[in-house]
């Protein structure tokens, strides 16, 4: 027992003198430092930062069109998507809208119609243009993440939206029109938040 005591006074003794530190060192430079290494400076962190919000905050400057990206898709991502953007073996861009129940009694007739595949497409299944820019820029080609200038983003993230008929073939897209292009599966998610734009919701803090 007299052991114990003993044990829990030291215990207490070094936990006081813990604080006791931490409020010199606090005292005399006025900060605690954990050694964590030294801040990010704005150039390093603005490489990182390049996530685009649903209400298109964050996308920058520049454009382009469903011709340019054309030319860049099949130079680019037709390999890997396929020449009309449905056809594989990666990912489908367009066309089906995805995964039915087998209660649906259309269900065959709905295969039938998306070409006997059944995945989600970008166009079938993103609720925001904006994020198709996002997910372009950030990992796309594949193989070359990130190598896509702004421009380019721009122009390819206008060509799927023209394959799934979301813009006409003259479009050119840009920071301002893009958050105001509806996807038709906004409708299909359900809002966590009520009474209010779901986009104004992800408009980070400053
Ligand atoms: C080497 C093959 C390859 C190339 C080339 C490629 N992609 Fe992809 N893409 C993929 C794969 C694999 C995925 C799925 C990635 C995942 O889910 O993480 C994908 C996913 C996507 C998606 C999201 C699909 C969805 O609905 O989930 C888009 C949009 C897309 N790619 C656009 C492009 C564009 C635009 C290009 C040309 C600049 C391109 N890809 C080039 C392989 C490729």
């Amino acid at each position: 027992m007299a052991k114990l005591k003993m044990f829990m006074y030291k215990v207490f003794k070094w936990g006081l003198s813990v604080i006791g530190l931490t409020v010199s060192i606090t005292g005399i430079t006025g900060e605690v430092s954990v050694n964590l290494g030294s801040p990010l400076t704005e150039s390093e962190i603005s490489r990182v930062s390049i996530t685009i919000f649903p209400n298109g905050h964050n996308l920058p400057k520049g454009q382009g069109s469903v011709k340019e990206g054309e030319k860049l898709y099949v130079e680019l991502c037709s390999a890997c998507h396929g020449e009309s953007g449905t056809e594989g073996p990666s990912n489908r861009l367009t066309g089906s809208i995805g995964l039915f129940s087998f209660m649906d009694p259309l269900r065959i007739m709905r295969i039938q119609e998306v070409n006997g595949l059944l995945v989600m497409s970008t166009g079938q299944q993103w609720p925001y243009a904006t994020s198709i820019f996002d997910f372009v820029r950030r990992a796309m080609p594949h193989y070359k993440p990130k190598s896509l200038t702004n421009n380019e983003t721009y122009s390819l993230t206008a060509y799927i939206l023209y394959l799934n008929d979301l813009v006409n073939k003259d479009a050119v897209i840009d920071r301002k029109n893009l958050p105001g292009v509806e996807m038709p599966a906004f409708k299909r998610y359900v809002r966590a938040w009520k009474n209010k734009s779901a986009a104004d919701d992800f408009i980070p803090r400053p």
